[in-house]
């Protein structure tokens, strides 16, 4: 691998231009303008730093060409969702039972984070305002403001607190990311963030720079627990790294943590009738535990915000979106390869993840399946061996958290080539083991299961919440290997 220099991006801007041996740029003129403590609204930030609000507001345009990316759509056609649940289709049984087996949708630009929640099933926003926490830059007011009542609050109630209603819908704002005196980089989400890493024993008031450029972005991109009361009311949120260290928070530790507690099983999977826990958005967790990059230096916003020529000034880009959409320009900074190289290398890798990804996502769904067919043997009668049960759903749980770890992060494997596939081969691995109990459980029980269990995908694909949503078979990924699918 010909890398560059490394170190360059670690440094302050002006010095990391000149190491990265491009020629010196003008800096952004910045007009003499004062932002108040507290100002939310981005346009009052745009009058001195114009160059970044421009590039912000971007966000909400699709990309200026559809199509660069493989695997990540989502913002491509502003008049089409791409639905999550018809690129996996296994996604559709083992979330059915909650909102997410409703409506999933791929990302798409940071502007529409909570118009998107508005958007989808309602179903998905049953948890209340605490889904609020990862896209309002009102978070901390409502927190601070409504105390834990703001967790359970229905979510449109607590929506019609934001104090200025224009600003409802308003996405990741500058002030999530930045201080206002200084613009150096802060991180807004104290209560959830801040918590989680003093936890691991990190001192937050000593981060320093290029660890707050990565920082600043698992304020979210994160995944999370919204422990419930016994009537299955939100009444928090935290990040379950509990026995985890910095740079190696792991999927082991992290079900751990979901499985200590059942006020941490979120909802139950209809299959199978199991209480569950669920994983979100997990970019931080795979990211730093131990990647290349990660090891190499690099932050969220080297490979994100890579600056970017505007005019006559340099500005990281605030048009934040996938590399393959920024021209890679990130990339070049520390590679020497080509565009077209570094390209090839991500599907590459992304290939090689999906296919896992759906080896991993049918074999769990068909534990699923069998354990339906346990609970209907039982229901009939039929006596269940009590310890091969009791081990099928213990290695289906491991399985299917794992599954859904890797195919909620949303980087097809790339943030973490190595260690993706490490999890979804033990998701495999846990899946397979589980098949065989059941199996043998059920001969035991006389009950005969054909080869090929039958998925009844249709049945959970199709007809889903108040907008009937349907499978959209155009958008199922075929397996990059060639291998079918449903096997
Ligand atoms: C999601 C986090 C995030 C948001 C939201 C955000 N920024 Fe930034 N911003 C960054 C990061 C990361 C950098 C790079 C900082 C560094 O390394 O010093 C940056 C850098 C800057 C800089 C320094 C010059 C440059 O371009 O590198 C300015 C000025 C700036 N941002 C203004 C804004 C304004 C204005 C807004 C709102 C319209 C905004 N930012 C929103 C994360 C954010
Ligand atoms: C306040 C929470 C929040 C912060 C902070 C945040 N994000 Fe996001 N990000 C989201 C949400 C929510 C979405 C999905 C939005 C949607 O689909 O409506 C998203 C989407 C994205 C996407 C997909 C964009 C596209 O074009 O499809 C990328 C890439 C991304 N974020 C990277 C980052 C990076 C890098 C940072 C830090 C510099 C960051 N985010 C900070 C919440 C956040
Ligand atoms: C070494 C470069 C690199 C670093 C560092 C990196 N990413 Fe990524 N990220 C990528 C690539 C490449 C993709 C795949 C994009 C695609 O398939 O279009 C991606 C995908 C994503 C996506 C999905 C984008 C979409 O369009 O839906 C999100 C969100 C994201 N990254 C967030 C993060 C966060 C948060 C961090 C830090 C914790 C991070 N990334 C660190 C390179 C990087
Ligand atoms: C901060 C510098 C830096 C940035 C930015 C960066 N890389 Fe890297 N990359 C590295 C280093 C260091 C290695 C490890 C190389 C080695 O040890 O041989 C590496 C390794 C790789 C590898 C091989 C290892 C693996 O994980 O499979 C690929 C592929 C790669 N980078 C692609 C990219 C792409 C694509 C981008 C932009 C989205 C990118 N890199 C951004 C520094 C960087």
């Amino acid at each position: 691998m010909r890398i560059r220099t490394v170190v360059c991006v670690v440094v302050v801007a002006c010095v990391w231009l000149l190491a990265a041996g491009c020629a010196p740029q003008k800096a952004e003129q910045v007009r003499a303008v004062q932002i108040a403590d507290g100002t939310i609204d981005p346009a009052e930030w745009g009058k001195a730093y114009p160059v970044e609000y421009e590039m912000w507001k971007k966000t909400a345009e699709p990309p200026d060409t559809p199509g660069l990316s493989k695997y990540k759509k989502g913002n491509d056609d502003p008049k089409s969702m791409v639905d999550k649940l018809s690129e996996y289709p296994y996604l559709a049984l083992l979330f059915n039972g909650w909102g997410f087996g409703i409506g999933y949708n791929e990302p798409r630009g940071h502007s529409h984070m909570v118009q998107d929640q508005l958007d989808i099933d309602s179903s998905r926003l049953k948890a209340g305002g605490v889904c609020l926490t990862c896209k309002t830059p009102y978070a901390n007011y409502l927190m601070k403001t409504m105390g834990a009542d703001y967790y359970k609050t229905p979510y449109k109630e607590v929506l019609a607190r934001i104090p200025n209603q224009k600003f409802a819908t308003l996405s990741v704002a500058c002030i999530d990311c930045h201080n206002n005196r200084d613009m150096s980089l802060t991180l807004s989400r104290d209560f959830t963030l801040g918590a989680a890493l003093r936890g691991m024993g990190v001192d937050t008031a000593k981060l320093d720079h290029q660890t707050k450029r990565t920082l600043v972005c698992a304020q979210c991109h994160v995944t999370y627990v919204i422990p419930k009361d016994k009537d299955m009311k939100s009444v928090g949120l935290f990040f379950p790294w509990q026995g985890s260290k910095p740079g190696n928070i792991t999927i082991e530790n992290i079900i751990a943590t979901i499985k200590s507690d059942p006020s941490y099983l979120e909802w139950k999977q209809t299959v199978t009738g199991f209480k569950l826990g669920f994983i979100r958005h997990p970019e931080y967790e795979l990211y730093s535990n131990n990647s290349v990059h990660w090891k190499g230096g690099a932050s969220c916003a080297d490979c994100h915000m890579p600056f970017t020529k505007v005019g006559v000034h340099k500005a990281s880009d605030h048009r934040i979106t996938s590399p393959l959409k920024n021209g890679l320009k990130g990339c070049i900074q520390c590679h020497a390869e080509s565009q077209e190289w570094l390209k090839e290398q991500i599907i590459a890798i992304q290939d090689r993840t999906v296919s896992l990804q759906l080896r991993a996502g049918y074999a769990t769904a068909t534990v699923a399946k069998l354990f339906e067919k346990v609970h209907t043997a039982q229901a009939a009668g039929k006596k269940i061996d009590a310890s091969l049960y009791a081990m099928a759903k213990e290695y289906y749980e491991q399985a299917f958290y794992r599954c859904i770890f890797i195919g909620a992060e949303n980087s097809i494997g790339f943030h973490n080539p190595t260690e993706s596939m490490r999890v979804l081969g033990d998701s495999i691995a846990f899946a397979t083991k589980a098949e065989a109990f059941l199996r043998q459980a059920l001969a035991q029980a006389g009950v005969i299961v054909p080869a090929k269990v039958d998925l009844e995908l249709a049945k959970y694909l199709n007809n889903r919440g108040a907008a009937k949503l349907n499978f959209r078979k155009e958008l199922e990924l075929p397996d990059p290997s060639g291998i079918q699918n449903r096997f």
